[in-house]
Parts: structure tokens; sequence; C-alpha cells
């Protein structure tokens, strides 16, 4: 894993944007997974203001509430579409986001699946991390090898989201996510985690054990992983000087 500390979250989301921006600049029909929340705000934004080519870019989304139609507002269709999709030149069938009016969700996850396969895989999977660690909507006791499938949101995750809806009592209490296996498959992972609210479970991704009680922790059995984080996120990390030392003394060309 690299661990990479910025002073700000402007900074951190423009490393980010770097750091799919190679990957878009080396392949230009990457396969990005996606990510919806606060978090990717700045990052998306940082996006769009860099006017890469999009048009031959595939992206699958990681998930999405089971029951919301692609245009509720607080669905992740609109999100990506508001945030993201609207102001690229991206290709509206290369767009994947989970289908929350699935009729059977099941044969929807496995065809999900299937599609991410047909085109060779993601190259870059961009994430969140939820407060109680959680990956795409992947919450603790999650299985580390699970594929994309309904899931049931715990009670913090719907109280952490209840800011988009209005109440917590109208959060959605089904979503459907690709699983933990199916992100871990990518070919590299690049985790942004910004502010005080993620510190302990950025510290216990990162610095803990692997475990499913916190899911993010996966990303230390990968083979590229970065972590991106401002100062807040990075508040509980006991190697944060090491971490900042390396990122630091690294050559220019290995700093992406
Ligand atoms: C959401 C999403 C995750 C996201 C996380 C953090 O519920 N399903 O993909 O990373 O929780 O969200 P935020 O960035 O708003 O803190």
């Amino acid at each position: 894993m690299e661990i990479i500390i910025q002073p700000t979250p402007k900074a951190a989301s423009e490393i980010a944007a770097r750091i799919v921006a190679r990957v878009l600049q080396a392949k230009p029909n990457a396969v990005l997974g996606l990510a919806t929340g606060d978090t990717p705000l700045l990052l998306y934004r940082e996006l769009v203001r860099l006017n890469l080519d999009w048009h031959k870019v595939t992206t699958f989304n990681l998930d999405e509430y089971v029951g919301l139609a692609p245009d509720h507002p607080a669905s992740y269709h609109r999100f990506m579409w508001e945030n993201l999709f609207d102001h690229i030149n991206i290709v509206k069938k290369n767009v994947h986001i989970p289908n929350g009016l699935a009729k059977d969700i099941p044969a929807f996850c496995q065809k999900y699946e299937d599609a991410i396969r047909a085109v060779s895989g993601i190259d870059l999977q961009v994430l969140g991390i939820g407060t109680d660690g959680h990956i795409g909507f992947n919450e603790p006791t999650s299985s580390l090898g699970s594929r994309t499938r309904i899931k049931t949101l715990t009670q913090q995750t719907r109280q952490d989201n209840a800011r988009f809806f209005g109440s917590e009592a109208k959060v959605p209490h089904h979503v459907i996510t690709m699983g933990i296996g199916t992100i871990t498959d990518a070919r590299r992972c690049l985790l942004l985690a910004l502010g005080t609210k993620k510190a302990q479970a950025i510290a216990e991704a990162v610095e803990g054990p692997i475990t499913a009680m916190n899911p993010a922790s996966i990303l230390q059995a990968i083979p590229v992983a970065k972590i991106v984080l401002d100062e807040a996120a990075a508040g509980q990390l006991t190697k944060a000087d090491y971490y900042r030392w390396v990122y630091d003394n690294k050559p220019d060309w290995q700093k992406l």
C-alpha cells in the first residue's frame, strides 16, 4: 500500500485526479470503477477541469440503493450524471451503475459481474470509505471474497447517509454493491478519504489486521493500492511521518 498524505481535501483530491488521469492517458479505453458520496466530489470536479478524453472509457459504479429510480435525487445514478458524466465526453452505453429497480436482483448482479469480465476487468477502482470501514456498501462482516449482490445497510451507515435523504427513515435498508472480491479483482485501487470522521476507519484499515470487520483493510492484500488522505483523515495513523517521508523522497516519475 502507498499512503499519500496531503495538507487539504483539495490537495488530496488533485493527487487522486492525477492518478486517474494517468490511467486514462496510458490507456484511452481504460475501465474505471467509480465511487459516490461526498468524498469524490472534488476529485470529479478536478477530472472535469482536466478536460480528459473519455470517449473510449468504460465505467462501473460500486453500488446503488434498492428501490430508487435512476432519477431519484439521492440515487447514485443521479449523483454520477450530475457530478461527472454530464460534464465529460463519456458514451452513455459505456456507463454501468447497478439498477436499484432490478426485478431479479441475483440475475442482475450476475450480469454486472459478467459485464465487468467481458471488458477484461477494472483497471482502476476508485473508492471512498465509510465511517465503519465499508467500501462500496460492503458493511463490516461482508465476506472478503464476496461478489456483486444485495446487502443490508448498518444503522450507522443509514445515519451517515441520512443527509442525502432528508431523514434517516427515508434511507433504504437494502443496496446492490460490488463485492469485496469484485473490488479486489481490479488491477489497482485508489482509496480517497477526507476529514476526521474517517480517521479511525483509516487507521484500522491501514495499520490494523485484515479483517471483515473493516472491509477496507483488504487493500493491504492487493498488489497496487494507493490510499490518498488529507491530514484530518490521517490523524490516527501511527506511522504518518514514515508515509510522508516515503512520498516526499520518491523520484518524480514514481510519485503517481
Ligand atoms: C457511501 C458509499 C461509499 C462511500 C462511503 C463514504 O455510503 N456507498 O462508496 O465511499 O459511503 O461516503 P462519503 O464519501 O459521503 O463519506
